[in-house]
């Protein structure tokens, strides 16, 4: 395979599962931050992306897209178990997002998940040319850094996290704490959502690898990491002109009539997962409806909820108790062809998220700790009409950009409850002063401003290198 001067690895490559009986691969839009960040980024680059193709043995050959590479890494049945579904997905994901479901500590898993790491590791050293820059994504690869570096000495490696990096209390119960923070620590410069998770990160490296210097600069094993924060965003012109194609405004005019006309539409879009808030959310929207302060004739709930990590216990038994407690509420507060809530348990594609958006009164997004979200971040562009309102957790990174949004937190079920009355009982002035505000952020800080300030900073860590002292 020919080498390129900008190596992505992250773990999915962005295709679509159902691609090519004829060879044809088309962008898959995966539900999930990431794909939707950097989809919009590497469409128009020349870059390699080293990812997994999402099935299960060798991988296909598969064409470019555009003047993006592919280059696939394959899994084995075990793999996928130990590695995506155990130590990536059962351990790691539910300890970065403030152990809200418990994480499984499994030394089998460990093992596979450094093997898998080698693989892409290796992966990315082949195709990445003398001196590139080779970008590193998320909690499924971090030990690629170190792993890398040893292999390739000569490229540039950026790390960036999309999920939330814990506070040394929680981080310091995984029994390979150290491996974890030097694997990340190979990087030049390890990128974070947030600040606090970078000032995390340097806590931990001085405890447990006794580095020394600060937030934005640890001098550990002889090297210099730099660390920061680029808080990750949409493409904001993308999700722009979708809203303004006459489908979506015909689409969403369609929705509104089904809901019914007269009434106040709350939506959800998560993929389901137990970080999303979903039941915290039923509950909340259940107890005004019992209460009597929110009446179906004159509100209606519609939750997307995107089937996820479908073969991992915990979120089955989410989906279960999901699907209870919407059928408990509409058998409770429904009426003939008016339910409460709508729950669509399926993919959409962007179009008909645009639609959707631009349907929604009420934005619902109140995840229990979330990188960025951004589901929040699109509704805003897709609102061109300046109208509708964003509820957002203050636990999810969004909250730090979106001030403007009525801010919640979700495990305050009372405060929810409030939030959401208040929110369907704003004056549009309010609503439209809130989301001008949110509107011009969001403008400011769009994806493409996002690659641009981390691969710049990445490109400065190369230049301060050269003139470190060699060790
Ligand atoms: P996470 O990365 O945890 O999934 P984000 O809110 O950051 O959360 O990103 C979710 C991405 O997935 C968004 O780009 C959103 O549009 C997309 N998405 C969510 N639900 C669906 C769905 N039902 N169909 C298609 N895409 C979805
Ligand atoms: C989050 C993670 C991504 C991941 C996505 C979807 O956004 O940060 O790395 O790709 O969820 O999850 P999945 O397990 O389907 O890749």
């Amino acid at each position: 395979m020919r080498q390129s001067s900008l190596v992505v690895v992250a773990n999915r490559l962005p295709l679509d599962d159902n691609a090519a009986p004829d060879g044809a691969c088309e962008w898959r839009r995966s539900p999930g931050g990431l794909a939707s960040a950097l989809h919009a980024i590497l469409e128009q680059t020349p870059a390699t992306w080293v990812g997994w193709g999402g099935g299960i043995g060798p991988a296909p050959t598969l064409p470019d897209i555009g003047t993006l590479r592919l280059r696939p890494v394959s899994l084995t049945e075990d793999e996928l178990r130990g590695y995506y579904e155990g130590f990536a997905n059962s351990t790691l994901w539910p300890l970065y997002h403030d152990a809200v479901e418990q994480p499984v500590f499994d030394r089998g898993w460990w093992e596979t998940y450094r093997e898998v790491n080698r693989r892409f590791a290796e992966a990315a050293a082949e195709v990445a040319e003398p001196g590139a820059a080779v970008w590193v994504q998320d909690y499924h690869l971090q030990l690629v850094p170190h792993l890398l570096r040893e292999l390739r000495p000569d490229v540039l490696i950026g790390f960036f996290m999309h999920v939330p990096f814990p506070p040394p209390e929680l981080f310091m119960q995984l029994p390979r704490r150290v491996e974890l923070v030097r694997g990340m620590l190979g990087a030049d410069l390890v990128g974070f959502q947030r600040e606090q998770a970078a000032h995390n990160l340097a806590q931990l490296a001085t405890k447990l690898l006794g580095a020394a210097g600060a937030d934005e600069k640890i001098l550990v094993e002889g090297r210099v990491v730099r660390t920061g924060a680029f808080p990750v965003s949409i493409d904001v012109a993308e999700m722009e002109s979708l809203s303004a194609r006459p489908y979506v405004h015909n689409q969403a005019r369609q929705l509104r009539h089904d809901l019914g006309a007269h009434k106040k539409v709350l939506l959800s879009v998560d993929r389901l997962d137990y970080t999303k808030g979903i039941e915290h959310r039923l509950t909340a929207y259940s107890e005004l409806l019992r209460d009597g302060r929110v009446k179906v004739r004159d509100a209606v709930m519609v939750q997307v909820a995107v089937p996820s990590r479908e073969r991992v216990e915990s979120y089955r038994g989410l989906r279960d108790r999901i699907e209870r407690e919407v059928g408990r509420i509409n058998g409770e507060y429904g009426r003939v062809g008016e339910p409460a809530i709508h729950y669509l348990n399926q993919p959409f594609d962007r179009a008909d998220l645009a639609a959707l958006y631009q349907t929604a009164d009420v934005m619902v997004v109140t995840p229990l700790r979330d990188g960025m979200n951004l589901v929040a971040k699109e509704f805003v562009a897709a609102r061109r009409d300046g109208a509708g309102a964003l509820v957002l957790s203050e636990f999810a990174g969004a909250a730090a950009e979106l001030g403007d949004a009525f801010l919640v937190n979700p495990h305050d079920v009372d405060g929810l409850k409030e939030t959401l009355l208040q929110a369907l009982a704003a004056e549009p002035a309010d609503l439209a002063r809130r989301m001008a505000a949110m509107r011009a952020h969001i403008t400011a800080h769009d994806i493409h401003a996002w690659a641009r300030a981390y691969l710049t900073a990445l490109d400065q860590t190369g230049q301060l290198a050269e003139h470190l002292p060699r060790q």
